[in-house]
């Protein structure tokens, strides 16, 4: 049977219960070493790899990350779907501190990252894929049923803002993605997305809001906010982890 990858960011610092089936490693790929070391293993029934995006110890900042080595070393596991847990801010009214949200579309404000496999002339032939729908339909069903299941009050849908980073984003900047469409805001989900589609992987985006975005707070102290939910939502994360394992 396949296995699944997961990737875990500061919403999902590691994975509690995984019997590990072979050491952790820093995979080597064309593309750089991962961020940190895969681990291989067993979790909820499941064959899984996992990854933590800003490796051990929270080290790389968004804009850092080497995305295409993380991908292509799932993808070189036998990864043929990824579940990519994201910290984000809530724009929308809905995406309130604790909610989770598994995000339909997105809208890339990132910039200079290395974004795409086809950076070198290719011998197989350039493909632009099909990015229409970002991410995969069938996972992100998977993944709102499993909420549902676990009453988690889950937003099934929303509209995925990506800034550069690692600062948070102006008052301003938030009030033009809120206009653009964007429900949520993250770092990290791209090209993390874009990249698993050249990939041939299944990708969906469990993303967990941590804090309500720049000018959207009142006034409260917006990394106080984080802590405090983060530590509630990785709870929640977990459990809907669990439950979605055995149904993929
Ligand atoms: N902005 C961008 N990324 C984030 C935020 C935010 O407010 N919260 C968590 N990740």
């Amino acid at each position: 049977m396949s296995r699944v990858g997961i990737i875990g960011g500061t919403a999902l610092a590691d994975l509690a219960g995984v019997a590990a089936t072979a050491p952790p490693t820093v995979a080597e790929t064309r593309y750089g070493p991962t961020s940190g070391p895969l681990v291989s293993g067993c979790y909820a029934g499941r064959d899984v790899a996992f990854l933590m995006r800003h490796g051990t110890g929270h080290r790389i900042a968004p804009h850092a990350i080497n995305y295409r080595a993380n991908i292509a070393a799932l993808a070189a596991a036998g990864c043929d779907r990824v579940i990519a847990v994201a910290a984000v801010g809530g724009i929308a009214a809905e995406a309130t501190p604790g909610r989770i949200v598994i995000p339909d579309q997105i809208i890339d404000y990132s910039w200079a990252r290395k974004h795409t496999f086809y950076d070198d002339p290719c011998a197989d032939g350039l493909d632009h894929i099909d990015f229409t729908e970002p991410y995969d339909s069938a996972l992100r069903r998977q993944l709102s049923d499993s909420a549902a299941e676990l009453g988690l009050g889950a937003l099934e849908r929303g509209v995925h803002g990506i800034t550069q980073g690692p600062r948070l984003e102006t008052a301003a900047e938030i009030d033009r993605m809120d206009r653009d469409g964007c429900h949520v805001v993250g770092m990290t989900g791209m090209p993390e997305a874009a990249l698993a589609r050249e990939a041939g992987l299944a990708y969906a985006c469990c993303a967990v809001v941590v804090n309500k975005a720049a000018g959207r707070t009142g006034g409260l102290a917006i990394h106080a906010e984080i802590e405090a939910t983060l530590a509630a939502a990785m709870g929640d994360i977990e459990r809907l982890l669990q439950v979605v394992m055995p149904a993929l």
